[in-house]
C-alpha cells in the first residue's frame, strides 16, 4: 500500500520520480505527489487526487520544479479521503520539511492533540502529517535534521517507511523504515530510497533492504545508515538479477496478460534448480531431514490468493506426507491464540514477502517456538528475512495487482516441498515419486499449452461478461482451485462470485440457481469425476449454464453434460491445479476486458498491503 520513492544526485529530481512512481503505481493509486528541494527555491511540492497522469499534466503546465533531491508518493487512502489535501508530501507549517510515508501511525491522535495545543496548524485528515509537524517542532530543540529525525521517531508507534526533505539541505534525503518496505539504491553520484527495486531498476540494481528501526542519510556522496541506537550499520549489498524490461508490459494491453503468459517460464526457473537427478533438491533449505521427522503438525498462514495456495497445499501435503495440516489466513490465526508450538513447522506464503497479517502471524508463530519456513517472491523482504527458511520463488517481478504467476510458482512450490518431505518421512513410494518428478518436468511445458490460445476463453466471456454472479463449484483439490478463480474474478470485473464445496451445494447455495445462472464446475480432480457429474446434472436440471473445466481424457464425457467445456493437458493428480488456474485466469481476464476494466489496477485494492 502506498509507494514511495526517493532521489539525491545532480541531475533533475522529477523526471526520475515520476518515472519511479509509475513503476510504483500498482500499490496505491488514489493520489501522487513529488517535492524537491533546491538551495534558491527550498522546498516545491505538486500533488493531486487521481492517477499519475493527473500530476504529469499538472506539473507540464507549470514552470519545471527545480532541484536534484526530492521525494515521490502514491497513495492508497487509509485515514482521509482520497483529495490534493491529504496527497503526500505533506509539508510542516512553516515548511522546513517535506515528507512522504507508507504505513499507519497508530498514536496520530495523541500527536497531533498535543502540536494543536503548541499552536500547530493541521492542512490534512491523514494520520502521516503529524510526522511533518513533529518534525518541525523537534527543530526547536534539535539543529540537525537527524537528531530531529531521531526525537520523532521515539515518538512514533505504528508502521512506517519515510522519506524526508528538508528545505535547508538540498543535498540530502532521509530515510526511516519500521514494519513497511522500503530499500536503498546505489548509483554512481547519487542515491535512491524505494519501496521496491521496479521503482528504481533503470538506475541501479545494486540495493540495500532496510530493517526495522534504521535510518538512512542519502546524498549524491554515498549513504550511511545507522541503527535504531544511532550506531553505524554496513549494509550488505544485493544485486538484483532481473532487468527493467521485466517491469514494462513489452508490447502487451496490460500486465496481467503478460503475467499469465510469463507461467511458463516463471515455472521453469522455480522448478528446474531445484530437481537434480530426479530428486527435488532445496540447496537453500537449513531445515534437516531430522527436522520433518520432529514436526508434529504443519500450519500454512497466509492471505488472498496465497492462501489459497494453502488450500491446496493442505490436501497435497496431506496426501503426500500423512502429517496434519491446518491452513489459516494470517488475519485470523494471529488473533486466535494459535495452538502451536515447537513441534510444528509454520509454511507461510506471501508473494510481496511484506504483508502485514502474514508478517504479524510469522512473529506470533516464532513467538511460540515454531519453525518458520516462508515461500516468497520477493527477494530480501521483511518475511523472508525473519523466517528460519526462505524458498523464492522466482517469478520475477509481478506488477498486475492481481496475482497469477506469483500463484502458479508459490502452488508449485509447495508441492514440491511436501514431496521432499514426504521423502524425508519415507512416506512416498518410490514410483509415485518418480511420477510426480517427471511431471514436475513436463509441467512448464503443458501450461505453454494451455495458453497457447486464447479464443475459447475470449468466446465464454463475450457470453457470460453481463452476469450477475457466478459460481464455481468443485471437489478436494478443484474446490481449493475454486477459490482462486473465483477471487480472480470478483477483484478485476467486480461481479459477484461465490465459491462452494460441490457438497455443500445442495445444503443451501442451490437455492440462487435458476435459468440462467452461470456455474463454473472444475472436474480437473480424477478420482472424484463421478461426483461432479452427479453436481453438474443438479444445477443444470435447475436452468443454469455449466462451464466445465477438466482434463483433455474427459473432455468428451463432460461435454454430453455440459454447455461449454475448457480443457487443460492430465497430469499427476498433485499438479493438476497448476494446469488448472490458467483457464480461470484468463476466463477472469476477458470477461474484466469486455466490461471495461481497468484490469491492472481494480478499484480499492493495491498490490502489497501493508496495513491491518
Ligand atoms: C489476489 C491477490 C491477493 C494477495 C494477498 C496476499 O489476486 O493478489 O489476494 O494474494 O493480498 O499478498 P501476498 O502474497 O503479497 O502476501
Amino acid at each position: 500500500m502506498c509507494g514511495i520513492v526517493g532521489f539525491t544526485g545532480i541531475t533533475p529530481a522529477v523526471p526520475i520520480l515520476l518515472d519511479g512512481l509509475e513503476r510504483l503505481e500498482y500499490r496505491g493509486y488514489d493520489s501522487a505527489g513529488v517535492a524537491v528541494v533546491s538551495p534558491r527555491e527550498g522546498l516545491q511540492i505538486q500533488k493531486c487526487k487521481g492517477r499519475l497522469q493527473v500530476l504529469r499534466d499538472k506539473l507540464d503546465s507549470q514552470p519545471p520544479l527545480t532541484g536534484t533531491a526530492g521525494i515521490g508518493h502514491t497513495r492508497w487512502a487509509t485515514h482521509g479521503e482520497p483529495n490534493d489535501v491529504n496527497s503526500h508530501p505533506h509539508v510542516s507549517q512553516n515548511g522546513r520539511v517535506a515528507i512522504v510515508h507508507n504505513g499507519i501511525i497508530e498514536n496520530y491522535v495523541e500527536i497531533k492533540q498535543f502540536l494543536l495545543h503548541k499552536g500547530v496548524t493541521f492542512r490534512s485528515d491523514t494520520d502521516s502529517e503529524v510526522v511533518a509537524q513533529l518534525l518541525e517542532y523537534c527543530f526547536n530543540d534539535h539543529t540537525d535534521p537527524l537528531d530531529a529525525v531521531y526525537a520523532v521517531l521515539e515518538r512514533l508507534e505504528g508502521a512506517y517507511a519515510l522519506g524526508i526533505l528538508c528545505a535547508d539541505r538540498p543535498d540530502m534525503l532521509i530515510a526511516a523504515r519500521k514494519d513497511a518496505p522500503l530499500l536503498l539504491g546505489y548509483g554512481d553520484g547519487e542515491s535512491f530510497i524505494a519501496s521496491d527495486a521496479t521503482a528504481i531498476i533503470a538506475h541501479t540494481r545494486d540495493v540495500a533492504y532496510m530493517a526495522d528501526g534504521e535510518v538512512a542519510v542519502l546524498t549524491r556522496a554515498g549513504i550511511q545508515v545507522f541503527d535504531e541506537y544511532r550506531r553505524p550499520v554496513e549494509k550488505e549489498r544485493h544485486f538484483i538479477e532481473w532487468d527493467v524490461s521485466a517491469a514494462e508490459k513489452g508490447g502487451y494491453a496490460h500486465f496481467m496478460f503478460k503475467e499469465i503468459m510469463e507461467q511458463p517460464e516463471a515455472l521453469r526457473r522455480t522448478i528446474s534448480p531445484r530437481l537434480r537427478e530426479g530428486q527435488v533438491a532445496f540447496d537453500e533449505l537449513a531445515m534437516t531431514a531430522e527436522d520433518v521427522r520432529r514436526f508434529r503438525r504443519i500450519f500454512i498462514v497466509a492471505c488472498g490468493s496465497s492462501y489459497h495456495v494453502g488450500m491446496v497445499g493442505k490436501y497435497n501435503l496431506e496426501k503426500l506426507m500423512r502429517t496434519p495440516v491446518e491452513v489459516a489466513l494470517a488475519s485470523e490465526f494471529r488473533y486466535s491464540a494459535p495452538l502451536v508450538g515447537a513441534d510444528d513447522l509454520v509454511i507461510v506464503i506471501s508473494q510481496s514477502g511484506e504483508t502485514l497479517d502474514t508478517m504479524a502471524a510469522l512473529r506470533e508463530a516464532k513467538s511460540l517456538g515454531a519453525r518458520v519456513l516462508s515461500i516468497v517472491n520477493v527477494v530480501g523482504s521483511s518475511i523472508a528475512r525473519e523466517s528460519d527458511d526462505v524458498l523464492y520463488t522466482w517469478a520475477g517481478p509481478e506488477i498486475a495487482v492481481a496475482t497469477t504467476k506469483a500463484y502458479s510458482t508459490q502452488l508449485a512450490l509447495l508441492t514440491m516441498l511436501g514431496l521432499w518431505m514426504a521423502r524425508c518421512l519415507g512416506r512416498v513410494d518410490s514410483a509415485e515419486y518418480a511420477a510426480i518428478v517427471s511431471e514436475l518436468e513436463a509441467l512448464p511445458d503443458k501450461l505453454a499449452k494451455v495458453i497457447a490460445s486464447t479464443d475459447i476463453y475470449q468466446y465464454l466471456a463475450s457470453l457470460y461478461f453481463n452476469q450477475q454472479c457466478i459460481f464455481y463449484i468443485g471437489r478436494n483439490l478443484d474446490y481449493a482451485l475454486g477459490l482462486e478463480g473465483s477471487l480472480k474474478l470478483k477483484e478485476i470485473s467486480y461481479i459477484h462470485s461465490e465459491s462452494y464445496a460441490a457438497g455443500e451445494l445442495k445444503h443451501g447455495t442451490i437455492s440462487l440457481i435458476e435459468p440462467g445462472s452461470l456455474v463454473m464446475s472444475l472436474a480437473t480432480y480424477a478420482p472424484l469425476l463421478d461426483k461432479a457429474v452427479s453436481n453438474i446434472a443438479e444445477v443444470r436440471s435447475r436452468g443454469a449454464d455449466v462451464v466445465v473445466l477438466t482434463t483433455e481424457e474427459h473432455a468428451e464425457r463432460m461435454g454430453s453434460i455440459a454447455s461449454h467445456v475448457l480443457t487443460v493437458p492430465g497430469t499427476h493428480p498433485v499438479l493438476q491445479p497448476n494446469l488448472g488456474v490458467v483457464p480461470l485466469q484468463l476466463f477472469a481476464y476477458y470477461v474484466a476486458l469486455h466490461r471495461g476494466c481497468d484490469i491492472d489496477k481494480p478499484k480499492n485494492l493495491a498490490k502489497s498491503v501493508t496495513v491491518e
